[in-house]
């Protein structure tokens, strides 16, 4: 593969991260040496994707345990500084609090930087089996032939393996399946015409970008079989919180009687959060609404609203493929049964 999107550097302590601000014209490299420098990366979208960002922020709890100890300083108040800073990164993906909270379990009981940083490796080889999980018993429910609609980056770039809903698309067609996939471009960020696209050209699986405004259109002249996405947050009832235009997509998807499923690793359900209305939505600069490679395209002074994320409603929902299996509805009672059979392994 021609890149990796993150990669533990023993020798320096170092999270190396794949810069996916300049994809996909240059692939390039940055080397985070201190957990601020981590939640900078997290902030700046360097690293982007629910479970790439949860990963990380793993790493940079091991990372302030590591720089502690070789300073010969306490390592209490060095593990409470990162984990605020990485926590303030950003606010949606429940993935990133999840991978904290896991790290502060370990660190409240006691664990060494050594024990720390085997967590992050441990958490970052169950993204790589979870994503496989999520993309088998995608495959068991798929046709021979097989459209699908997706919507931001849920791939490689996302996560550390294969990701999520792209991973489905992407093993599909290693599987043999005659495989089409439409991708939204994802306005304003274009996650999935630079992002997206990257990966499937790189896979060589067939498919068009398209802008995210046609998914109707398309849903109502073209065969569609499925529209896949992957989420940021699931609230116990199965409203998803996922990048903004996901919502469009499930309505366009209802009205056209096109199955919508959601990628979901079980670190992405948000059991404490009842419903979507309670998922803090990310707002973000103003110019990244106006401007298209960094060229302004409304007029001066023009004002402009740009919320990240939007939460799809459970009733337009078919199925969370986690990595446990489909979760259909009812999505709160099933949720919550889903995580305790999870817990109780
Ligand atoms: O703002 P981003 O690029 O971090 O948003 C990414 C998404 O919304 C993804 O669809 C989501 O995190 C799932 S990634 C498997």
């Amino acid at each position: 593969m021609a890149f990796q999107t993150m990669e533990w550097i023993g020798a320096t302590a170092t999270l190396r991260l794949l810069d996916q601000r300049f994809l996909p014209e240059v692939v390039q490299y940055r080397d985070l040496a201190t957990p601020e420098a981590v939640a900078g990366a997290i902030r700046d979208m360097t690293v982007r994707g629910a479970p790439a960002i949860g990963v990380s922020a793993a790493f940079g709890i091991a990372q302030a345990a590591l720089l502690a100890e070789a300073a010969g300083r306490p390592l209490i108040p060095a593990l409470e500084a990162a984990d605020g800073v990485l926590r303030a990164s950003r606010p949606t993906a429940v993935n990133l609090f999840w991978a904290l909270d896991r790290m502060a379990g370990l660190w409240r009981a006691g664990a060494g930087a050594a024990q720390l940083l085997a967590e992050a490796q441990v958490m970052e080889r169950e993204d790589i089996a979870v994503n496989e999980a999520i993309a088998a018993h995608a495959l068991a429910i798929l046709p021979q032939e097989v459209t699908f609609f997706h919507h931001c980056n849920t791939g490689a770039l996302a996560a550390v393996g294969v990701g999520t809903a792209l991973g489905i698309i992407r093993r599909a067609h290693e599987a043999g399946r005659k495989v089409f996939a439409y991708l939204d471009e994802t306005r304003p960020r274009l996650q999935g015409a630079k992002l997206s696209s990257f990966e499937l050209m790189e896979y060589g699986v067939p498919h068009a970008i398209v802008v995210d405004g046609a998914s109707a259109h398309i849903m109502r002249r073209r065969r569609v079989d499925m529209a896949v996405v992957g989420c940021d947050r699931v609230a116990a009832n199965g409203d998803t919180a996922n990048k903004i235009g996901t919502y469009n997509l499930a309505l366009a998807a209802q009205d056209n009687g096109v199955p919508f499923y959601v990628a979901c690793p079980s670190s992405t359900i948000d059991l404490a959060t009842p419903d979507g209305d309670g998922i803090e939505i990310e707002e973000r600069e103003a110019d990244e609404v106006l401007r298209i490679g960094g060229q302004r395209v409304a007029p001066e002074g023009a004002p402009a609203f740009n919320p990240a994320f939007d939460v799809t409603p459970n009733r337009l929902i078919a199925g969370l493929i986690t990595e446990f299996g489909i979760v259909r509805p009812p999505f709160d009672v099933n949720l919550r049964a889903l995580l305790a059979g999870r817990d109780g392994r």
